[in-house]
Formats: structure tokens, C-alpha cells, sequence
């Protein structure tokens, strides 16, 4: 017996500091404020270190005739510059191996701001300098820039469509009572994250090169940089200890400075960081895919939808990127929260000449529920009843009506509930009544009132991505150190799987670090990505922790002979039989009698299978739900409104933790707020963006949040699926929330004609847009012969 032991106490009933379902502040959160927190940019420099920067293309479509790089070499401070020629491997960025993204373009340019060469000098102002000095030849072809372009074109898709189908639309539709079809389109969005790429490439011996960069996807990075260098993964190092926020914005794109860092430090032998300027991230990065979707619906006069088509065209940029995904994930969420048992949709994932557009938090599924969500409201104006009804009226049922288009069973659905309460909670039916009252007398403001739920599938819809490995030592004074695959971008991760290594082992949080993902120790892992981030690293932590666990009990029971159901973890103690221990004496104990401290563990998602081609299958595990009630005034005389109220009720099934799941909550709902308001992307008539930073680029500010701002977790609602402590995931569900936000600007936008006409309100709906709104409803109202009400503005 070591002498920390003792005879037992009463038994403590405390739980240790950041058990899980505990609210406890973020790892860095003192870091992230006070600037302490090591980003890339942070790392001490190396010796000698190189500054990259990149030429880029000034042309949307054009054959390179030729590349001048004399002045870029003549220019001070340069010390080598590197095209494709110079890259030993594959010239080729690709996420999804098509091979059509190149590092560096050759003879074709296919956007505007695509890479063309890598100038490397002492100082970043030198190589940004010089990398504007190329003199390049184009010869132009014709470039096509839009969604609409591609579609009256010949209609290239950047990968094979998907098409999910259930039931007999066709019938269904031509033997509804009514019928409508419509056109929406909805804007992409920049991901604006605070850290913009960057990466830092060290070399080392032989072949190796360590790689810090800021991406949610480390294997991949080191795939990719073994390629394009012709060395073995193995070879390759990828670290990251943090992001400042990814949004989907760094599963794919931070490959590209990563690669290019990394051709650099080997081709000079120096170190080599490449930190673009943010007008050019903006430019050279992909974003949100924008959609124009076309829909076709049937329904009954109780508002009942007998039969939907719908086809989501999307602009995809120049290459494939994710944009197989992301467009099926748009299918998958057509539904949103409602039984469709007549459907067909399809994907149109359209190549244009602009960047390849790219994983962004939800993953096309909040430009799928925009379109349910349209048309929800466009049949309860067809019916003049509250579109909250029509939304109750065709939920998913708990026990029947609960197939989705991809023949998926819905099992735990509780949105019915859910949004029951949030209705009552928030007094959604007394303010309907009084935002009526305050409109019909208050000429120019009016209000706006609308609930929207959330049904969002938990799980990468690619089978083999869900999958997560960890790796737990607990040194000899007790102290643990947890490494996984999942990547820390601000949402609290590292912070979660702390918890889940605290819990099992019962020690303090205090005593567990977390470590930076690296590649190095953690092998062959999948994006942090699809909110799945804590589900698996966290399962995979816990099967790493058990494992030790099991060892210390066995070891522990041999020695002091009980019986391992006698030994016991509580509070920073460890109870052998009739006796009681500090964890770091019974782990000192196990490590003289040679029991190993350190185990790996692994985790893959159960009872998920797909089959894209027959559109069938269980892709998710389980689905996340949530709603928000949005209160908004408009101006009607310069459509610029103000956010007033929000309620939002969200299911986080059992929170591993509550105050950060609040934080992705409120985060997620600005940031999908501002998806469907103020950000605006807009590019020329030559392809080139010309909202490239914050001065034409609006994020929601402080300011724009609203005024009042009500988040609740659903309360006593475990997962009924085995995830880690019963939670459920939380990174992108609460981003479509924000979708109450355009419902409530359409629904203040229609009282200007009475409510007879749906607005059909487009995304962003810009304070430019809600007065074009405006404007058309009173042009229709006035077509119709019938006052338009009191709102003559
Ligand atoms: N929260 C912060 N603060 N920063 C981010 O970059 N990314 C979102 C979400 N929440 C993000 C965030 C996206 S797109 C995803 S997929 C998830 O976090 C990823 O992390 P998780 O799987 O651990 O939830
Ligand atoms: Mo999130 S879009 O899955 O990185």
C-alpha cells in the first residue's frame, strides 16, 4: 500500500471540477481575450525564415499565353520564385482526388485570383510587392460567372448530380387540390473567419517537413503535401494546435498555403510562412455555395403537402471541391422538419468561372431548409392561414408519417414538442395578435413575427469519414495529457473531450491538457467537420481513458487483493476496497509494477450506410433540432430594419456542456443571421469580387444582434442513441436558426399588402432588398385593384 493511502472517509458526494453536462468556460477562453492564445502566426519565427506570397490570375477564363517572372525575381528581398514546373510531385490540390484544382495554374486560368506562382522574399512586404510585378499574357475565353449563365449554357457539372425520390411526385402534384411553383435564390457567404490561412512550413532531415497550419482537415494537408512533394505521408508532419474559427472555411482550403509553405521550405531549405492578406483570402478561397432553387408544390386546404419537385441549382466555381457533398447535403435537408411522401429532388452542382465554392458550417442543408421554409410560407399565404400552422400541419409524425426522401426512418423525432413550447415560452400567438394591432396603426414601421424549426442529420454523409482515434498517457504524478484527431477552431472541442477524459478517470479537469492535433500522433483522421467533432474524438478519447482505466483496476486489485468491482474513482481519489488513495499515488504504484500508462482508442459511428446512386439508406446517426422565434421592425421607407426579439429552444440532447453549447448556439444564429441579411457577395461583369473586405462586406456587428436574446437548452432530453454522455451534436444546427430572421422580414414585408401576397423574399435580404420587396408587393396589391391596406408609406 502506498502511503497516500488511507482508511475510508465517508463518501464525498462533490463531483470533480469540469465533470461533463458541467457549464465551464473554453480551455483559451482567457488566452483568446487577453492574446496570450498561440496561433500559427504567434509561433516564434525560425532563423532565416522565407515570406511567401502568391501571384494570382486577373482573368476569369483564359488561356495563359505566357508568364514573365523576371521583374518578380529582380524585385528586392526575393529570394526564389516557383511555378508548377518546380513542384517534384503532383501539381494538385484536390480534396476528392479529380485531380482538377492545381497548386499553381499552367496553361489555363479558370478565376479570378487562382494561383499562378509562389514568390518567396525576406520579408511578407517584399514578396506581396513583388508577386504584382508578373507580366502574364492571357488570352481570353468566354467565362461563365452565374448560376444563370451556366444554366442557359451547356450546363457543366463539377461532379455527378444526386436525385432523392419517394413516393410519386409527378401524380401527387398533378392530383393536388393546389398547386404552386416558384424560384428562390438564395446568396453564398464568405466565411470570414478572425484567422485568416496561413501556414508555416519547417523542414527537416531527408525527406520530412513539419507543416503548422490552420485547417480542420490535418490528414488531408498531409496527404496533399506528400503528393505534391513525392514523399511518403510519412514524411509529412501537419500540427495545429488552434484556429481562429474555420466555419467549414479550412477543411479543404487551407491545403493550397499549406502545400505551397511546404514546397518552399524544401525546395530552399529554409523555414516558410504564407499569410495572405485578407483581401485576398477573400478572393482566393471558396465560400458558401449560392442556389437558385426551383420548387413545384402540391397541397390540400388544410395546407397538407401532397407533392414536392424541387431542383437545387448551385453554383459550384471551377473545380469540384466539396461540392458533391454539399449539394447532397441541400437534398437531405429539403424536408427541413416535414413529411414529404411524394418527392423528388435534385442536385445541379454547376461548374462556373469563379472559385470553387466549399464547405460551410451546415453544408448546404441551410440552403435545403430555406427552400422547405419557402414553401411552407408560400402555401400558408396561398390559404391566408399563419405559416406556423402549415409548418405544425406537416411535421414529421413520431410513430408514422416518418420516412424521409432518402428512406431514412426519423425515430427521435421531438420537434413537435419542441416547437410547442417555444410557441408557448415565448408567447408566440399574443404577440401575433399585437405586432397586427401595432401595424395597422403605425404607417412606415412595421414588424415582423415568424417561428422556424430546425432538423439537422448528425453524421458525414461519406460512410468512412466516421471514424476518430486518441491517444491518453497519464504520467507518473498523476498528470494526463489527451491528444484526438478532432481540431480546436473556437468551438470548444478541446474543452469537451477534457471533460469526457476528467469524467472518466474522475480527476479534476485542471489535471487533463489537452495537446495539439498533430498527425504525428493521431494517424489517418477525418476533418473536424458535420458537427461530429466532439461525438467521435470524444467516444475515442473515452475508449482511450477506459482502457488505462481498466489497467489501473486490474492492477489494483491484484495488489491489494479485492475483488476490480471494489476499486473504485472518485474525486481526485481512488477507493481500493476499505481503503482510499490519491489518484497520482495509485498511478505511481501501477507505473513501479510496470503497468503501461498510455493507450490509444478509437471509435466509429454505428448503424450508418448510404448508397448515393439508389439514393437510399441511413446516412445519420441521429438528427439535432432546435427552433427560434424572431421579432424584427422594418422601415418601410429605406428597408433597414432592426432584429428586436429573439427566443430560440435548442436540443443539444444531454449538453456535455452548457455554457459553451450556448456559445454555438447564439454564434451559430448570428452568424446564419447574417448568411441571410447583410453579407452580400457580389462580383463583376469580369468575374472579380468586389466585396473583398469589411468596408463592402457586412458580418453582423455587435450592434446588429438582438435586442433581446432569449437561448434555452432543451431540458431532459438525452440522446436515445449511445453517443458520448447522450449528448448530441451542436456546431452547425443553431446556424439555422437564423432562418426565423428572413421569415420575420417577409412577414413584416407582406403586411404592406394585407398579407395577400407572399413576398417571396430573396437571401440577403439587404435593407436594398426588402425595399425592392416592398415595392413589388404594392405594385402587385395595386394590380389587384384592392387598397393596399393602410400601408400607402
Ligand atoms: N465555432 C467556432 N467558434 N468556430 C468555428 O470555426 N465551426 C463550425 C462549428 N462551430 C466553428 C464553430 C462548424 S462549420 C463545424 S462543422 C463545427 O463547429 C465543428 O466542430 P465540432 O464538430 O467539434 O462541433
Ligand atoms: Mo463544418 S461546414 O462541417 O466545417
Amino acid at each position: 500500500m502506498p502511503d497516500a493511502a488511507t482508511t475510508l472517509p465517508p463518501a464525498t458526494p462533490e463531483r470533480i471540477a469540469g465533470a461533463v453536462h458541467e457549464s465551464r468556460r473554453h480551455d483559451s477562453a482567457h488566452k483568446h481575450v487577453s492574446g496570450e492564445a498561440v496561433y500559427v502566426d504567434d509561433i516564434p519565427e525560425p532563423a532565416g525564415l522565407l515570406h511567401v506570397y502568391l501571384g494570382l490570375s486577373a482573368r476569369a477564363h483564359a488561356r495563359v499565353v505566357s508568364v514573365d517572372l523576371a521583374k518578380v525575381r529582380a524585385a528586392p528581398g526575393v529570394v526564389a520564385v516557383f511555378t508548377a514546373a518546380d513542384i517534384p510531385g503532383e501539381n494538385d490540390i484536390g480534396a476528392v482526388g479529380l485531380h482538377d484544382e492545381p497548386l499553381f495554374a499552367t496553361d489555363l486560368v479558370q478565376h479570378v485570383g487562382q494561383p499562378l506562382f509562389a514568390v518567396a522574399a525576406g520579408t511578407r512586404d517584399q514578396a506581396r510587392r513583388a508577386a504584382k510585378l508578373a507580366e502574364v499574357v492571357y488570352e481570353d475565353l468566354p467565362a461563365v460567372l452565374t448560376i444563370a449563365a451556366a444554366r442557359d449554357g451547356d450546363r457543366t457539372l463539377v461532379v455527378p448530380p444526386m436525385t432523392l425520390s419517394i413516393g410519386d411526385a409527378a401524380a401527387a402534384l398533378a392530383g393536388a387540390p393546389n398547386r404552386l411553383a416558384g424560384r428562390l435564390r438564395i446568396g453564398g457567404q464568405e466565411h470570414f473567419y478572425l484567422e485568416s490561412q496561413i501556414a508555416l512550413a519547417v523542414p527537416g532531415e531527408d525527406e520530412e517537413v513539419t507543416v503548422h497550419v490552420s485547417t480542420q482537415h490535418p490528414s488531408e494537408v498531409q496527404h496533399i503535401v506528400a503528393h505534391a512533394l513525392a514523399v511518403p505521408d510519412g514524411a509529412v508532419t501537419v500540427e495545429v494546435r488552434r484556429m481562429g474559427g474555420g466555419f467549414g472555411g479550412k477543411e479543404t482550403q487551407a491545403n493550397l498555403f499549406a502545400v505551397c509553405a511546404a514546397l518552399v521550405a524544401k525546395k530552399t531549405g529554409r523555414a516558410a510562412k504564407l499569410r495572405p492578406d485578407r483581401d485576398d483570402d477573400f478572393q482566393i478561397t471558396g465560400k458558401r455555395h449560392d442556389f437558385e432553387i426551383d420548387y413545384d408544390v402540391g397541397f390540400d386546404a388544410e395546407g397538407r403537402i401532397r407533392g414536392v419537385d424541387m431542383l437545387f441549382a448551385a453554383r459550384a466555381g471551377y473545380a469540384a471541391d466539396l461540392s458533391g457533398p454539399v449539394t447532397d447535403r441541400a437534398l437531405f435537408h429539403a424536408d427541413n422538419g416535414y413529411h414529404y411522401a411524394d418527392a423528388r429532388l435534385e442536385s445541379l452542382p454547376l461548374k462556373t468561372n469563379t472559385v470553387s465554392n466549399t464547405a460551410f458550417r451546415g453544408f448546404g442543408g441551410p440552403q435545403g431548409m430555406v427552400a422547405a421554409e419557402r414553401v411552407i410560407e408560400e402555401i400558408a399565404f396561398a390559404l391566408g392561414m399563419d405559416p406556423l400552422d402549415i409548418r405544425k400541419r406537416n411535421f414529421y409524425g413520431t410513430t408514422d408519417r416518418n420516412v424521409t426522401p432518402y428512406h431514412q426512418t426519423v425515430e427521435d423525432n421531438i420537434l413537435p414538442d419542441l416547437v410547442a413550447k417555444l410557441e408557448a415560452d415565448c408567447a408566440y400567438r399574443e404577440r401575433r395578435a399585437a405586432i397586427r394591432a401595432h401595424n395597422s396603426a403605425s404607417r412606415i414601421l412595421r414588424k415582423g413575427l415568424a417561428l422556424t424549426p430546425v432538423k439537422f442529420g448528425i453524421s458525414f454523409t461519406a460512410t468512412q469519414f466516421n471514424q476518430a482515434g486518441a491517444l491518453v498517457h497519464v504520467y507518473t504524478d498523476g498528470s494526463i495529457q489527451v491528444n484526438h484527431g478532432g481540431t480546436e477552431m473556437g468551438q470548444g472541442l478541446y474543452t469537451k473531450v477534457a471533460q469526457v477524459v476528467a469524467e472518466e478517470f474522475q480527476v479534476d479537469i485542471g489535471c487533463v491538457r489537452p495537446t495539439a492535433t498533430s498527425t504525428g500522433k493521431v494517424p489517418n483522421t477525418s476533418a473536424t467537420a458535420a458537427s461530429s467533432g466532439s461525438d467521435l474524438n470524444g467516444k475515442a478519447a473515452q475508449n482511450a481513458a477506459r482502457a488505462i482505466k481498466e489497467r489501473l483496476v486490474a492492477f489494483a486489485a491484484g495488489q491489494w487483493g479485492v475483488a476490480p468491482e471494489a476499486v473504485t474513482f472518485h474525486r481526485n481519489r481512488v477507493r481500493v476496497g476499505g481503503q482510499e488513495m490519491d489518484f497520482a499515488a495509485l498511478v505511481r504504484a501501477a507505473y513501479m509494477a510496470r503497468v503501461q500508462l498510455s493507450a490509444t482508442g478509437f471509435y466509429k459511428t454505428p448503424k450508418i450506410h448510404w448508397d448515393r446512386k439508389a439514393g437510399r439508406g441511413t446516412p445519420f446517426y441521429y438528427f439535432a433540432y432546435g427552433a427560434a422565434c424572431a421579432e424584427v421592425t422594418v422601415d418601410t421607407l429605406t428597408g433597414e430594419y432592426v432584429v428586436d426579439r429573439v427566443d430560440i429552444l435548442h436540443d443539444c440532447g444531454r449538453s456535455l456542456n452548457p455554457a459553451i453549447d450556448k456559445g454555438q448556439i447564439e454564434g451559430g444564429f448570428v452568424q446564419g443571421m447574417g448568411w441571410l441579411t447583410t453579407e452580400e457577395l457580389w462580383w463583376d461583369a469580369e468575374g472579380r469580387l468586389r466585396t473583398h473586405a469589411p468596408s463592402t462586406y457586412k458580418i453582423p456587428a455587435c450592434g446588429d444582434r438582438p435586442r433581446i436574446f432569449n437561448v434555452a437548452l432543451l431540458e431532459d432530453a438525452p440522446n436515445r442513441e449511445d453517443t458520448i454522455f447522450r449528448s448530441k451534436a451542436v456546431g452547425e444546427p443553431p446556424f439555422m436558426l437564423g432562418i426565423s430572421v428572413l421569415h420575420a422580414l417577409s412577414d413584416a414585408v407582406a403586411s404592406v399588402a394585407d398579407h395577400r401576397f407572399c413576398p417571396r423574399l430573396d437571401a440577403p435580404a439587404t435593407p436594398e432588398r426588402v425595399l425592392t420587396a416592398i415595392g413589388a408587393l404594392r405594385e402587385r396589391a395595386a394590380a389587384h385593384g384592392a387598397a393596399p391596406g393602410t400601408a400607402t408609406g
